[in-house]
């Protein structure tokens, strides 16, 4: 299985501390050349790796870290997103809902990333706090997925585990994934709630 974060900004930098933190190779990138991130990269951790968009985007799971307004032009980077996973961490504060056709905010992200099975998550946290180390109290923070796709949920659900987190599923995009939407002037009742799950 191979990954990439579009986007290197706040929260993609906390998103690769993560994959750094457990040695697990991750691809980054932005608009820009490579070359005007590596050192960025560098200094997370060697599993950071540095890729020009169009070559990030053939991994199989894809975090999209811009702002919501820059995501059709990462969909425009790849000629098919069949078989892929999008995990969604944008918000769309300040996004009026008439712009998404009153759709919730990730189904019309899915949209733009036609035949790829998408999951919101990982976007509930302000950045500083995302970036930290997710064992915690003697527990693990907790993220929060929602998906149509049960199968895509499992499968970010295995991955937000081995990257230290504590996965909660919500279910589908229109049900509990509108706990950790951000749309208009309103934030889901998920959104900023800093959770730590003990195992026991
Ligand atoms: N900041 C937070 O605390 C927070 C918390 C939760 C969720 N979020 C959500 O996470 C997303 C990212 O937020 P952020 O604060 O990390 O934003 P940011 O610091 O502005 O970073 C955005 C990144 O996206 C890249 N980018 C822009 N357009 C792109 C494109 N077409 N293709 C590839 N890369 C592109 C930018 O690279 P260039 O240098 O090339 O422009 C930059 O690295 C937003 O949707 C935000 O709502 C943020």
């Amino acid at each position: 299985m191979s990954y990439a974060i579009i986007g290197f900004g706040n929260i993609g930098k906390a998103l690769a501390k993560a994959f750094a933190r457990k040695g697990i190779k991750v691809s980054v990138a932005t608009t820009r050349a490579p070359e005007t991130f590596a050192a960025d990269a560098a200094a997370i951790g060697p599993t950071i790796i540095p890729k020009k968009l169009a070559e990030a985007v053939t991994a199989d799971i894809i975090f999209l870290a811009v702002r919501f307004e820059s995501h059709p032009e990462v969909a425009k980077a790849h000629a098919t997103w069949q078989g892929k996973t999008i995990v969604d961490v944008t918000n769309a504060y300040g996004v009026a809902p008439e712009k998404l056709g009153g759709q919730p905010s990730s189904k019309f992200v899915a949209q733009a990333f036609s035949g790829a099975r998408l999951v919101k998550g990982f976007n509930h946290l302000i950045a500083a706090t995302l970036d930290q180390d997710p064992a915690m109290h003697g527990g693990r923070r907790v993220v929060f997925l929602a998906s149509d796709d049960d199968a895509a949920a499992a499968e970010i659900g295995a991955l937000a585990e081995n990257l230290g987190f504590s996965p909660i599923k919500l279910g589908g995009l229109s049900e509990g994934g509108l706990l950790i939407q951000a749309r208009g002037n309103s934030w889901g009742h998920l959104i900023f709630k800093d959770l730590v799950k003990f195992d026991r």
